[in-house]
């Protein structure tokens, strides 16, 4: 065969453009446009490690996006690679299909060690949208298909395969085919929630309802439920027999303080989803774990038990990166790193808007989760006469470029990557690693405050016509 492949050396040689046309050529024209509407989408990455990313050219980057959500250890902690490679060194077995895994056991039990009451028996697969889809299934298997409706927030986001998208808050203008039966109501909103269930009702005045979906804090609008809320759904699914299930794919490990952001409430669900954090920032793993008596009434039988399998559920490296990861968590009280760090953070940040009253609207957030909603003179942006119409259909838009152009400043000026969320309002995102440092906080803030403290409609008016140019611009889709 006289074929042209790519070795791993050749991959690693290969220089920003060559990159781009295999893009443009095998990938997507579009993603590349994308990309190189920011700095960090012209440059490549030679390595990173801990809260770095070090470039190819030459730069030393402080992470701030902390992976979004995935690197609460940071890049390449050495424990999980050292361990990952004894693992391969050995020769240990990846694919339990015949033989029953050491690996998923002991991974199950400590999951099960580390998490409240009864939540006892879990499922791994490989992505967040799989352990929805996977928990949405036992839901409705826990009724035996006797109920119809599943209820979820106006604003979550729960992935995007069909089923999870389903359940997500809709952001395309094309709607995709949705699972049957999938309502919302308002976040954090008791009587909305209330309301819905009284009338999703059988005739015989039982609830509809098999499953309830919440994200106790929504990290895509950086907002928490009540109390109140949380602990009304809890007794709501008990009167009603409904399933709840918690996402916690985001905000899991210590993301927000505690290992999970549930525990602030004294209360457990019924099924728990992870993912992120849970692979150590090496592999791509998620679960869901369900209380006893979901899991004996769903799967844990002769017939149902293979209801939900993939070809990779369970690969022993998946499993002893988790608990490689989860351990030194636990073993390093990630719990206090992390209320200490958002301590600092919420310090910092609220020392910030002090000295810009004028330009930060809100600060939010918790743990190492944190957000800036900025304030924005958006008829001084709009007087930047080359803003393409069509754009502006997009109430974001404005805002969005505002918040590019700092994510644009902090990079190019000061070696800080961000990121920005728009679920709710656009929202500079501030979600540094768990192994991140004060110090790095104090940077990140003295950064900023000269960024914001520059001629803003200048930067946006730069980035505006560097976009437009190279036909970067683009409406972005959560
Ligand atoms: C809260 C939440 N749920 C589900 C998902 C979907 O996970 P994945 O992208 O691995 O499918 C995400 C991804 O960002 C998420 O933030």
């Amino acid at each position: 065969m006289n074929k042209k492949l790519l070795s791993i050396d050749d991959c690693h040689s290969l220089n920003i453009n060559e990159i781009k046309k295999l893009y443009k050529n095998h990938i997507s024209n579009a993603l590349v446009n994308i990309f190189e509407g920011f700095s960090f989408g012209n440059e490549t990455v030679k390595y990173a490690e801990g809260q770095y990313i070090y470039t190819n050219q030459n730069k030393k980057i402080l992470d701030f996006t902390g992976g979004l959500g995935v690197l609460n250890i940071g890049h390449n902690n050495s424990k999980v690679i050292s361990e990952r490679i004894d693992y391969q060194k050995s020769k240990r077995m990846e694919v339990y299909k015949n033989y029953l895994s050491p690996y998923l056991a002991g991974l199950s039990h400590n999951i099960s060690e580390i998490l409240p009451s009864d939540l006892n028996y879990s499922f791994f697969c490989n992505s967040g949208s799989e352990a929805i889809d996977g928990s949405i299934k036992i839901a409705y298997k826990y009724h035996n298909g006797s109920r119809k409706y599943i209820l979820h927030s106006n604003r979550s986001f729960h992935g995007k395969l069909l089923s999870s998208l389903s359940v997500s808050k809709d952001n395309y203008e094309i709607s995709f085919p949705k699972l049957a039966g999938t309502h919302d109501y308002e976040f954090n909103n008791l009587d909305s929630l209330n309301k819905k269930i009284s009338e999703l009702k059988k005739n015989n005045g039982q609830s509809d309802v098999y499953a309830i979906l919440v994200e106790p804090f929504s990290a895509s609008s950086m907002t928490s439920n009540s109390k109140e809320f949380m602990q009304g759904v809890r007794k709501l699914c008990n009167k009603h027999d409904i399933v709840l299930i918690f996402d916690e794919i985001y905000t899991g490990f210590y993301k927000t303080g505690k290992l999970f952001y549930f525990e602030n409430f004294n209360l457990v669900p019924d099924v728990l989803v992870l993912s992120k954090s849970l692979g150590g920032g090496k592999s791509s793993i998620s679960g869901y774990i369900s209380r006893n008596k979901i899991a004996k009434k769903s799967y844990d039988n002769m017939s149902d038990v293979l209801m939900h399998s993939t070809t990779y559920n369970g690969f022993g490296e998946e499993c002893i990166t988790a608990i490689s990861a989860i351990n030194q968590m636990i073993e390093n009280d990630y719990e206090t790193k992390s209320l200490s760090l958002g301590k600092e953070l919420n310090k910092e940040l609220k020392k910030l808007q002090e000295l810009n009253p004028k330009k930060i609207k809100d600060i939010r957030g918790t743990g190492c989760l944190y957000g800036l909603v900025l304030k924005i003179d958006s008829l001084a942006i709009r007087s930047i006469k080359i803003i393409p119409s069509k754009f502006l259909s997009d109430e974001k838009f404005i805002d969005k470029l505002v918040v590019t152009a700092i994510m644009e400043e902090l990079y190019t000026k000061h070696n800080i990557l961000t990121t920005f969320k728009d679920n709710t309002e656009v929202i500079l995102c501030v979600e540094p690693s768990i192994i991140s440092t004060k110090g790095d906080i104090i940077y990140f803030t003295k950064c900023l405050d000269q960024v914001l403290n520059k001629n803003i409609v200048l930067l946006v008016s730069n980035l505006l016509k560097n976009k437009i140019k190279n036909n970067n611009l683009f409406l972005h889709k959560p």
